[in-house]
């Protein structure tokens, strides 16, 4: 097989390179790993920066999430006694979010390049890069026991933190930026009305979280020990949990019922350099993790479509290599915006084992910093509603 993009990994970021590029007439096969029932289960954040909701639109892909989709002018801070305090996107910056799911993201996707007859190979094994070097890379991978290969101009490594591309790259040029915490997110969906805002809770007993994705369909979180098994959280247990730490008034609200999904996620920070080399770029996860705290992993993953769809574009539209040969750097700008926020947020919501008297003083004082001046709200809206993409 012969394409112009060889894109590895069908998750969001490889679906909406393969989507933007096409509705601009650049070839591409998206190349993944898992089946297509399996990628479209799975569950992922559900918060939309502005400026993704504006580009999904953009690219035709905003029907389904304005008919049911929830937008937001903020996120709720929850934090011990204290009075709700609202991370106001809309008075700071005149823009909102929206409660969308990433699960059904990928539905629309999958969707849009079905419709447009794209070439989306499932279930294909032992993906390998070849010669990424050179003006001739290549990819191979086992589809129903036989060897196939596509020759491609480039390569898109959309293939998640556990992909195989970022590890082409050598090892003298790469450099790993990493952080991991000491703790994870117990996550359960429930068929139960949700919460009429997005919270976040602060509390001694640890962090907590209420989310949605649809009016009937709930997503709530506890901040975990790292060695906590599914088993010893039965869902009383959990709801019991949750309601402990958010205040009384808020937990008198939460409708519990049985849970449909539980699952337990570390937190990590993870940043690669850099996200080009040769004729392989990164985009998404393969390149970068942030902790959930902000909800800034798929919102990442579509900025870097962003910057590397146009980069594409310009390349083989008008001739043009500005934009692919500054990609890495462009990406990683906004890439450290959102990895600065993330770790902050996750730093200021959650309990550490190692807390000192210290810490907590300061982590106090932090927050009330922020519930009082004018200057540092604004500044937390801004980045959480998303800063633009760069021209
Ligand atoms: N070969 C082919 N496909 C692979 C391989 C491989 N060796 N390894 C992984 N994949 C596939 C995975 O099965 C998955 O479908 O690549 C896809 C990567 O998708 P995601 O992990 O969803 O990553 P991305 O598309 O970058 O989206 C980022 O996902 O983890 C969240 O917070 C993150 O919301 C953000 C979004
Ligand atoms: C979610 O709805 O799953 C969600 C919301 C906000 C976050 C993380 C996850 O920061």
């Amino acid at each position: 097989m012969r394409t112009q993009i060889a894109i590895i990994g069908g998750g969001p970021a490889g679906l909406l390179l393969s989507h933007m590029l096409d509705l601009e007439g650049v070839d591409s096969i998206v190349v993944e790993r898992k089946s297509k029932a399996y990628v479209l289960q799975r569950i992922r954040a559900g918060v939309l920066e502005a400026g993704t909701v504006d580009l999904l639109r953009q690219v035709g892909l905003g029907e389904r999430m304005d008919r049911e989709g929830h937008p937001h002018n903020g996120i709720g801070i929850d934090w011990q006694d204290r009075p709700r305090f609202l991370i106001d996107t809309n008075t700071f910056t005149g823009k909102s979010m929206m409660a969308y799911g990433q699960t059904a993201i990928t539905e629309d996707l999958y969707a849009a390049r079905e419709k447009a007859g794209g070439h989306i190979i499932d279930e294909a094994d032992n993906v390998t890069l070849h010669d990424i070097a050179s003006d001739a890379p290549y990819i191979t991978f086992e589809k129903d026991g036989r060897e196939q290969r596509i020759d491609c101009d480039y390569i898109a490594g959309c293939d998640g933190y556990h992909g195989v591309s970022r590890h082409a790259i050598p090892a003298s040029v790469q450099q790993n930026f990493e952080k991991v915490y000491p703790f994870g997110w117990l996550g359960i969906m429930s068929e139960t009305p949700p919460l009429p805002d997005i919270v976040y809770a602060y509390h001694e007993r640890g962090f907590a979280l209420a989310s949605m994705r649809n009016p009937t369909l709930s997503r709530y979180y506890i901040q975990c020990d790292l060695d906590t098994k599914i088993e010893d959280w039965p869902d009383e247990v959990f709801w019991d949990e949750l309601k402990a730490r958010f205040p009384s008034e808020v937990a008198a609200q939460i409708v519990t019922g049985p849970s449909i999904e539980k699952s337990i996620a570390p937190l990590r920070s993870f940043v690669s350099e850099p996200m080009r080399y040769g004729r392989l770029m990164l985009a998404g996860d393969a390149a970068h993790i942030v902790p959930p705290t902000g909800a800034k992993g798929l919102n990442l993953a579509v900025s870097d479509v962003f910057y590397l769809s146009r980069a594409l574009t310009e390349h083989y539209k008008h001739d043009r290599q500005t934009y692919l040969d500054g990609y890495s750097d462009m990406a990683l700008r906004r890439v450290w915006g959102a990895e600065r926020l993330s770790w902050w947020l996750t730093s200021l919501l959650h309990r550490f084992p190692d807390d000192t008297p210290f810490d907590l003083r300061t982590r106090q004082n932090q927050f009330d910093h922020l519930a009082a001046s004018k200057v540092a709200q604004a500044a937390l809206a801004e980045e959480y509603v998303g800063l633009p993409f760069e021209d």
